[in-house]
């Protein structure tokens, strides 16, 4: 099935809401514990339209009643690890909307081995599946939506505080991460001057289908939440809020891109995990959502 004609309760958003009329695609919903379907709920209640994907055949009847429930309106089969799946189905975007002014790319993947062993026992295969799929498909994702972005937009991917510290048990996914924060830097540069804007976005912990596969991940929660100001871990509902600000900022369009890189920052990493990240405060702008402290890099 692909395309969703039902209304939802979620779709009779009147037009003054601050996404109303930005289209976008939202890929990574496994099920209502994704982080993706969080952002997709955010989305929607701001009046965004939205494609929403699913990874096979065995997915897609968890998640095709959220796709419907959304208010989605296209239900698209998403594998990043077979060849023109992804450029397949962004073109699909394109004929659905015409324009889009957003991706979110919330995917991961990672063999359980190359997560708990030593680094330097990571194989050929096992490194490049994790790379394609969590890393390289942002690249790809962002070439396919270049030419449907011709009024700028924001490309928002999921990464990790394992990308610059070492995490018990997140092995080379650790390093894919830091290589994914890289790509946005290198991505922003690149796509900028087009009014495309690129962003990290980095939750703490949340349990999470992706993450039941990391070894010991309660330990994880109970000591992140021992830490955290308040003294709980984050929740998908509070990064999918956080989310949705950078798909609106980005909705402001810019005649003038020459403008864009003194104006704006085009990348940046959103933190909504907890204040005593490191680097240094006053250079961040920080954010409250239910109460926490969430410092912009
Ligand atoms: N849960 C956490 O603690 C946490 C923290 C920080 C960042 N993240 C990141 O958030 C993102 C979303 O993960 P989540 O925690 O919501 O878990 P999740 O299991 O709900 O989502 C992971 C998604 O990746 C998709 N995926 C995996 N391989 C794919 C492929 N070949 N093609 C297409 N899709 C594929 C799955 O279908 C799934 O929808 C990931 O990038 C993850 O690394 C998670």
């Amino acid at each position: 099935m692909n395309t969703i004609n039902e209304q939802s309760p979620v779709a009779s958003m009147n037009t003054l809401l601050p996404l109303a009329g930005k289209k976008g695609l939202i890929t990574g919903v496994a099920n209502d514990k994704s982080i993706a379907f969080a952002v997709a709920k955010a989305i929607r209640a701001l009046g965004g339209e939205i494609a929403l994907t699913y990874q096979n055949d065995k997915t897609a009847k968890y998640t095709q009643p959220l796709a419907e429930a959304l208010g989605a309106k296209l239900f698209l089969k998403l594998d990043v690890s077979e060849e023109g799946s992804l450029e397949a189905a962004i073109q699909q975007c394109g004929e659905e909307f015409g324009e889009l002014d957003f991706a979110i790319h919330s995917m991961a993947f990672c063999n359980g081995d190359d997560l708990h062993g030593r680094v330097i026992d990571t194989t050929e295969a096992g490194f490049d599946s994790a790379m394609n799929i969590s890393c390289h498909s942002f690249l790809r994702m962002a070439k396919a939506m270049e030419p449907l972005m011709a009024h700028g937009g924001s490309l928002i991917t999921m990464s990790y505080l394992g990308a610059e510290r070492v995490v018990r048990n997140y092995g080379v996914m650790g390093i894919i991460k830091a290589a994914l924060e890289s790509a946005v830097r290198y991505m922003a540069y690149d796509l900028g001057p087009k009014g495309i804007r690129v962003f990290a976005v980095s939750p703490g912990p949340i349990m999470t289908r992706a993450a039941s596969g990391i070894a010991n991940f309660n330990t994880l929660l109970e000591n992140d939440a021992a830490k955290a100001p308040l003294g709980r871990t984050v929740t998908i509902d509070e990064v999918g809020a956080l989310t949705a600000f950078p798909v609106h900022a980005g909705f402001l369009r810019h005649d003038r891109p020459d403008d864009l890189r003194r104006r704006w920052r085009t990348y940046r990493r959103l933190r909504p995990d907890r204040s005593n990240c490191c680097g240094q405060p006053e250079k961040r702008a920080k954010f409250q959502i239910g109460g926490g402290s969430l410092p912009l890099i």
